[in-house]
């Protein structure tokens, strides 16, 4: 069996020592042009040409969950793609999650200011009640985010594709169903695949039916958001702030308003990362799994998007 790597922005080797050690027999190499064919490419941010000259995959392994950029690509007609299932992100985009919640909640940024000037003020308790928390995408990170956030006690509403039924979380499902889901929430968490349905979902007229006061963390796709009516919700108080880990452009632009917002906080793409020791377990798992013609988790449907 033979093996691709190629990693824009990653370094290839420890990726290839890895699979090389988890799947005995197998060749792999870091994908340059004019390599012969190979029968898997794990790959993340691969060129066209990559597809271009290897159109005998059986297998693209994304180095991460989501595939909305793969897609945008002419993939080889016959290969499977596959995503990575969890693979320890959801336990980093649960803490990301909470972590962002909790912190607008007590307003732990207003005591920071205090405490650099010397300030020993209390703010009112704020009730939990009044901060119903809505996840859209109930996928394996939504799910994972809205169970730790109810155990945090916050009423949690959870919104997905299909119907789902989570313990401790108030499910609706499907168009018919957002607005009286988006009606209810106050501090809104995006963890949708970026797909045509879903892009620019957050939007003047979205946003502005979340809760007054609400607050928006986005940590699945920059284009999910549209970044004036964001800023102009905020700017007319409508919405308290934002924590955005995405963005359209990636780095996010020195000079876009979003880094100097005082109601904003931006951290560069990060509440869930690939961890590489999980990421290489899992992919060669699957690549012996696809190779006995066994069942695959985290085969993206093409028609879908995800
Ligand atoms: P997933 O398991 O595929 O779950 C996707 C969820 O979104 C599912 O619940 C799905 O509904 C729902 N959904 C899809 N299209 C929808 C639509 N049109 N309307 C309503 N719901 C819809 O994905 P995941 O592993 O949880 O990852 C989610 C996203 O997080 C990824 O695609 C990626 O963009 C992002 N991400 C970001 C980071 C980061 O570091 N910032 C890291 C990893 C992932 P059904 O349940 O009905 O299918
Ligand atoms: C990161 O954003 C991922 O999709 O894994």
């Amino acid at each position: 069996m033979r093996i691709v790597v190629c990693c824009t922005g990653m370094k290839a080797a420890p990726w290839v020592a890895g699979l090389e050690a988890a799947l005995p027999g197998a060749v792999v190499e870091e994908w340059q042009a004019g390599a012969p064919p190979a029968d898997h490419a794990v790959v993340w941010a691969p060129p066209q040409q990559l597809f271009d000259e290897q159109p005998r995959l059986k297998g693209i392994f994304n180095m991460g969950a989501g595939v909305d950029a793969l897609l945008q690509l002419r993939l080889p007609p016959e290969a499977a793609l596959v995503r990575l299932d969890d693979a320890g992100m959801s336990v980093q985009m649960a803490e990301f999650v909470c972590h962002a919640l909790i912190r607008h909640f007590r307003e732990l940024d207003g005591y920071e200011q205090d405490a650099a000037q010397g300030r020993w003020s209390f703010r009112r308790p704020r009730s939990r009640a009044e901060f119903p928390v809505g996840v859209m995408g109930l996928g394996v990170l939504g799910q994972r985010v809205a169970q730790a956030v109810a155990a945090f006690e916050f009423p949690v509403r959870g919104w997905s594709r299909t119907a789902r039924a989570i313990e401790g979380v108030q499910c609706f499902a499907g168009p018919a169903q957002f607005d009286a889901f988006l009606a209810g929430t106050r501090v809104l968490v995006n963890l949708l695949p970026l797909t045509p349905e879903t892009e620019n979902i957050m939007n003047r007229a979205t946003l502005g039916r979340l809760l007054p006061g609400g607050y928006v963390i986005n940590v699945a796709r920059g284009a999910h958001l549209v970044d004036e009516d964001l800023l102009a919700l905020v700017d007319g108080g409508h919405l308290a702030g934002a924590a955005l880990d995405v963005f359209r452009t990636e780095p996010l632009p020195p000079a876009h308003p979003f880094w100097r917002h005082p109601k904003i906080t931006v951290t560069p793409h990060t509440s869930a990362r690939t961890l590489r020791d999980e990421s290489i377990a899992q992919i060669a798992r699957k690549v012996r799994a696809f190779d006995r013609g066994e069942p695959v988790a985290g085969v993206v449907d093409l028609s879908r998007g995800y």
